[in-house]
């Protein structure tokens, strides 16, 4: 029988090569005037903000430029841009980046149409308790990494010094640009770990209680492109058909797990993300064989058919030697794009097990469709430190 559940594609996304070029006549088509350009100072450097501005210049759409993003998007960077906004009238924001640019993004266009106060309440926003009185400012976010699929989300992950947690702020995109060509010079090891979080957040949204069939499709089909294309492009970033192949990939990846979602294993990253500044896709990329041996004991077929396209080739129908088998192939997968595991990363189990409590605590870790329990996540945490 096929499970019950909701479809949702929340903004229209421009895909392809060259897409960027767009991006004036669709901030035309959103009604925005003045822009506020939002990148950091890795895509200053790349010059594609110039020629982002450029492009919206082209189609008079004034701009103005702030590249104060920081890794993680910390509260207080996203109260300065908004000051920005308001001094200097601008009606629209476009974000150009990887995760932390997308997300500082989003919270600039929903804190600077509702006030700075939100960010004292993200909770009740995020439980859906309270309503924004406004609506976000338009945006259109341009991701340069092929992972966060953030494009395609619901929230934005804040860092916020009040909670000192990560912690996810409502606030969708107006329009997506995923052009895989601003991918080609993200070197190597954020090109293994970006993909590897893209390929988290597919595995992960075959077990959140509101996965679909629809959203398992796209989950599946994530997986099998992560695959085949993501060794090739670490291999060799100039590769066309591979950029092309990772950015679709986690695009879909952004819209399976908005419609369904993550849950334990983000949980986790967030965690030690926080706690060690570990980068996020390395976080996910090591917690992954660990979420797959917990879902493997409530999905064992899901988690069969994703161990079977990662080479696993799994005949048992026991979900314990399911989830270990397919966990191994994702071990063997992360190893051959080259993450290192925590052990050889330095970590001692102690720092590793300081993300427990954190964990315990985040609403997150319980929309995994089975028990959560203090055990379960202290044996999830010990064994992703176990893997070598
Ligand atoms: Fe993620």
């Amino acid at each position: 029988m096929l499970k019950a559940g909701e479809y949702k594609q929340i903004a229209p996304v421009l895909f392809g090569s060259g897409m960027i070029e767009e991006a004036g006549k669709k901030a035309k088509e959103l009604g925005v005037s003045h822009i506020l350009l939002v990148c950091d100072d890795g895509v200053k450097k790349t010059g594609l903000d110039a020629r982002a501005a450029k492009i919206l210049e082209g189609d008079n759409v004034k701009v103005t430029q702030w590249s104060g993003v920081q890794t993680d998007c910390p509260d207080e960077t996203v109260e300065e841009a908004v000051k920005i906004v308001t001094d200097n009238q601008v009606d629209g924001i476009i974000g150009i980046g990887g995760g932390s640019v997308l997300d500082t993004a989003k919270a600039i266009a929903a804190t600077a149409a509702n006030g700075i106060g939100i960010l004292d309440d993200i909770i009740s926003y995020l439980a859906g308790e309270k309503q924004y009185e406004n609506h976000p400012l338009p945006l259109m976010l341009v991701p340069t990494t092929a992972g966060t699929g953030s494009e395609s989300t619901f929230v934005a992950v804040v860092t916020s010094s009040r909670l000192d947690a990560k912690i996810g702020l409502p606030c969708s995109a107006d329009c997506a640009i995923v052009d895989p060509e601003l991918t080609m010079t993200v070197p190597p090891y954020v090109t293994a770990f970006t993909g590897l979080d893209a390929l988290s957040h597919a595995n992960e949204a075959l077990a959140e209680k509101k996965n679909t069939p629809h959203s398992d499709l796209l989950a599946y089909e994530v997986i099998r492109i992560v695959k085949e294309w993501l060794p090739v492009a670490v291999a060799d970033g100039s590769n066309k058909e591979a950029r092309e192949n990772l950015s679709f990939a986690s695009n879909l990846a952004g819209i399976a797990f908005n419609e369904s979602g993550v849950h334990i294993g983000h949980a986790c990253a967030h965690a030690l993300g926080h706690l060690h500044h570990i980068p996020h896709g390395v976080c996910c990329a090591i917690l992954t064989p660990a979420v797959i041996r917990l879902q493997a004991l409530y999905y064992p077929e899901k988690m069969k058919q994703l161990g079977n396209l990662l080479g696993a080739e799994i005949v048992s129908d026991d979900p314990e030697e399911i989830g270990r088998k397919a966990a191994e192939a994702v071990r063997n997968f992360v190893k051959e794009v080259g993450i290192p595991s925590l052990k050889e990363q330095g970590f001692t189990k102690e720092q590793i097990m300081e993300a427990l409590p954190v964990v315990e605590h985040d609403p997150l870790a319980y929309a995994f469709d089975g028990q959560v329990t203090e055990d379960v996540i202290k044996n999830l945490l010990e064994y992703a430190y176990n893997e070598e």
